[in-house]
């Protein structure tokens, strides 16, 4: 089969939108849309560690809390956090941490909320390109931003940004990516299924070439926010 379910090339992105400064009441926010996918991401702080015992002299803590709205998705998730979302919160957590320099913070825990308010598979990845950009807009010292997309196999071909109708065709394997483009390394890289060996490096490359592209949109809306704050 030569042509995926909706048409797209195998290198082929879902339609992305993004943009910065969606919530007021955040010190930094961000929605990251990619096609039917939508995250919201919302950060505040640095400021004082609750429970003060969790507290780091040295460095400044991170929280993250990954929601899913009950009806992001067709069939109605039951409100509040549950495994999975408690296993997204880490894996969007460890995703970001390299990009910060948590150094910068002694004593104080940064958290950041996203919420899926629309879901159609890659929420992971849709969370942490909001949240890398939140943390920006935030003005939290940054090595660099974080930028993520999945890449996997499906009907014996490399793809990029499976639709949940291509995660749910029998065989497919899925490999969700965060990249941090500026320092070229990888700060996320899950497989669910299975993929020929070989075949690994070229979905690892489709996946940073992409995540680079995503840097690029990520970039446009940071700047353009900065841009209408100082006219
Ligand atoms: O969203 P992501 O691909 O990062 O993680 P997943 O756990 O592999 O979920 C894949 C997709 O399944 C989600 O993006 C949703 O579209 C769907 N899903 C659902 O329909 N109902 C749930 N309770 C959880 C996920």
């Amino acid at each position: 089969m030569s042509e995926r379910p909706d048409g797209r090339k195998f290198d082929e992105m879902r339609d992305i939108e993004a943009k910065v400064g969606v919530i007021e009441q955040a010190d930094g926010s961000a929605m990251f849309r990619i096609g039917k996918t939508i995250a919201i991401a919302g950060v505040y702080g640095p400021k004082k560690v609750v429970p003060k015992h969790l507290e780091d002299p040295e460095k400044a803590i991170l929280k993250c809390y990954y929601d899913m709205y009950s009806f992001s998705v067709p069939e109605r998730k039951r409100p509040g956090p549950d495994r999975r979302s408690i296993e997204l919160s880490m894996v969007i957590k460890n995703a970001l941490m390299p990009a910060i320099f948590l150094r910068e913070y002694p004593k104080t825990q940064i958290e950041v909320f996203v919420s899926i308010i629309q879901a159609d598979a890659g929420t992971r990845c849709a969370a942490i390109s909001a949240a890398a950009m939140a943390l920006a807009d935030a003005g939290i010292a940054m090595k660099d931003i974080v930028s993520a997309v999945a890449v996997g196999h499906v009907n014996n071909e490399i793809v990029v940004d499976l639709n949940k109708e291509e995660e749910d065709i029998e065989g497919t394997s899925d490999i969700p990516m965060a990249y941090m483009p500026r320092m070229k390394k990888i700060t996320l890289l899950q497989l669910d299924g299975k993929l020929p060996k070989e075949k690994l490096r070229s979905a690892i490359e489709l996946g940073i070439k992409s995540c680079e592209k995503i840097y690029e949109i990520q970039k446009k809306a940071l700047k353009g926010r900065y841009k209408l704050q100082g006219e």
